[in-house]
């Protein structure tokens, strides 16, 4: 079973926190100064933390994730102006946004390959003043903090956590017994920011701001949690011809 969609996901994550997702969302609006009643999409929603909040401040929401489970769970919270679906991000992502999230370290799973696509999705899903904003985590930080070794009794499962880095991936394994035993493997590739902007560039699209953590201090290669990049479709360039004279 993919680990996504498995119930011991659900258990092993069930803290994510919805104060730190409102606090975020808060900061971003105000930052960005997005108006109540735009389109925006939460992309890789998960069970709709985000999309949830941000149907109550007033936009009108479309959560995507590819994990039934977690969308059946999200469409408990459904209405006229918040409505979900399960797809992947390189699938049709329902019309046009004015902005569209991809939070809490929501890409990166695959290859190269798959990041493109997604970007190149965003891009044709994005109206042309829109803002793709991207929360992924500072690979750099993350991989010097490593904890090789953790576990976590819930539920009364023993979920032993080991993980490493290599020269592509962050990985985690995670193994415990239920009914019976279980081992399941995650996997984030280790972008930097460089790599993300030469994936805008080849869309012309453009990172425009920069934070690196929740209450959107500015980023810092070397100590800032998060690697969170605003994007925009980049302008035409003023060509600087001139007419005779
Ligand atoms: C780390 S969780 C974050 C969920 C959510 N953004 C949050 O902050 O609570 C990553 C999510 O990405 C979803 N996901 C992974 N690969 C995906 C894909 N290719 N297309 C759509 N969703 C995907 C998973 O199902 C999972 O819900």
């Amino acid at each position: 079973m993919d680990w996504f969609n498995s119930e011991y996901y659900h258990i092993l994550y069930r803290n994510r926190d919805n104060k730190e997702a409102e606090t975020f969302i808060n900061n971003i609006i105000k930052k960005l100064d997005l108006k109540t009643g735009l389109k925006v999409l939460d992309l890789a929603c998960g069970k709709g933390r985000h999309s949830i909040y941000l149907e109550k401040l007033g936009f009108i929401v479309t959560g995507i994730d590819k994990s039934i489970n977690n969308i059946i769970k999200a469409r408990e919270n459904e209405n006229e102006n918040l409505n979900f679906l399960n797809n992947e991000m390189i699938d049709d992502l329902g019309g046009k946004y004015d902005a569209i999230f991809n939070l809490f370290t929501s890409f990166g799973y695959i290859d190269e390959d798959y990041n493109l696509k997604t970007i190149n999705n965003i891009n044709n899903h994005l109206k042309d003043d829109g803002y793709v904003i991207i929360d992924y985590l500072n690979s750099i930080l993350a991989e010097h903090n490593l904890i090789e070794k953790e576990k976590k009794l819930i539920n009364n499962i023993n979920f032993k956590i080991k993980r490493t880095s290599d020269n592509n991936f962050i990985r985690k394994t995670i193994t415990f017994k239920d009914k019976k035993k279980y081992k399941f493997n995650e996997k984030v590739m280790k972008l930097s920011l460089d790599d993300f902007k030469s994936y805008f560039e080849k869309y012309n699209l453009e990172i425009v701001n920069c934070f690196g953590n929740y209450q959107l201090d500015a980023f810092d290669l070397k100590n800032s949690e998060r690697l969170i990049m605003i994007i925009k479709k980049s302008q035409p360039k003023k060509t600087g011809i001139r007419g005779r004279q």
